[in-house]
């Protein structure tokens, strides 16, 4: 066992009465993980102590310049009150992957995993049981040297927090309604848009407000040269099944690697369903539409697992309902699946669960 330290709260929060009315990130935990990278030494000083506000010096370089990346996972309490994580090895690889980006030095995926397990063990008494509720955890590194310099710094934060989380979504199950994005885009080839870093985000709230005024929840992504090829849906990864097969945007550079769209493409094929990564136009998906073959459409996200689209507005020109605003089948199939591996009430066939 490796070295982590552990300084335990003396004054433990209260915990959510009512688990039912749970929602994304507002509530966190008792502790926190903090690991510190400093040039020469590495990544060192693994310890759990109790949450509580950072102290960083104003011209820490995260702040000015966003050399940051983050992770999104959760923890599970199974019926047999097992804690269980959904191929956290994944969300550590994906870390690596965002950090080369981003120049930031790479982390022991093997040795944050065991810290990450540590610390989801402290605070599991915060895991939700209500249906539908977890431990959101949310690992993430920032930059912490004082320079004002544009260059990668020297001196890091790994941390972990978690958070008891309900719905991503209010809508939960229920499908929304996107608007596509013509105006804004999210990521280009050669940018950022493959990795998990606040920039991506930050960046992408005008058109999320935008789209909110026009009464819509999300934006759906166009590619950011020819602004024709569909790419993400608000935060997630977007999924359509048109004429009996399931299509993707291919993950060509701009577009997030998800590790639920992973599994929901692995759980597809081995129902024996045509899923195919490929560009797809929104020209071709309207034209779908118009030949009554668009058949469904839904995101997939750690957050919101799956989120049925029920309506997408394009250029107020052109309005799909989509399988009479309901979630179809395939959802509703990939959800029920996916989160019954999740919560250890499925059969675990590809071995996903820790
Ligand atoms: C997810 O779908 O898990 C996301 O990436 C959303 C997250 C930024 C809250």
């Amino acid at each position: 066992m490796s070295n982590i330290k552990v300084e335990l709260t003396k004054s433990p929060k209260p915990k959510p009465v009512d688990e039912s009315k749970l929602t994304f990130g507002d509530v966190f935990t008792d502790h926190m993980l903090i690991v510190d990278y400093d040039e020469g030494q590495g990544w060192h000083d693994a310890r759990i102590v109790p949450y509580g506000p950072l102290s960083l010096d104003p011209a820490a370089m995260c702040l000015h310049y966003g050399q940051e990346v983050f992770e999104g996972m959760k923890a599970y309490r199974a019926d047999d009150g097992r804690v269980l994580l959904f191929r956290p090895q994944e969300n550590f690889k994906r870390l690596n992957l965002s950090n080369d980006r981003l120049c930031i030095p790479p982390v022991d995926e093997e040795f944050m995993l065991e810290c990450l397990e540590k610390f989801v063990s402290i605070d599991a008494d915060w895991i939700p049981k209500a249906p539908d509720t977890s431990l959101y955890l949310r690992p993430f590194i920032i930059a912490v040297d004082p320079h004002l310099g544009v260059r990668a710094a020297n001196h890091y934060l790994f941390m972990v927090i978690a958070s008891p989380v309900g719905p991503y979504y209010p809508e939960g199950l229920d499908p929304v309604k996107i608007y596509v994005e013509t105006k804004y885009v999210r990521a280009v080839k050669g940018g950022t848009g493959f990795t998990k870093t606040a920039g991506n985000y930050s960046s992408s709230l005008k058109a999320q407000y935008e789209a909110k005024e026009k009464n819509y929840t999300q934006v759906l992504w166009l590619d950011g040269v020819e602004r024709k090829y569909i790419e993400e849906v608000g935060t997630m990864n977007v999924f359509f099944k048109i004429d009996g097969e399931i299509i993707t945007p291919s993950l060509d550079g701009s577009i997030l690697g998800g590790i639920t769209r992973k599994s929901a493409i692995e759980l597809m094929r081995g129902w024996g369903m045509k899923v195919t990564e490929r560009r797809l136009s929104i020209d071709e998906l309207a034209k779908a539409y118009d030949d009554g073959k668009l058949e469904e459409a839904f995101g997939t996200g750690t957050a919101a697992v799956i989120s049925p689209i029920g309506h997408l507005n394009w250029g107020d020109t052109k309005i799909m309902n989509i399988n009479n605003g309901e979630i179809g089948p395939v959802s509703q199939r990939l959800y029920d699946e996916l989160t019954g591996i999740q919560w250890g009430k499925v059969e675990d066939k590809y071995g996903w669960t820790v």
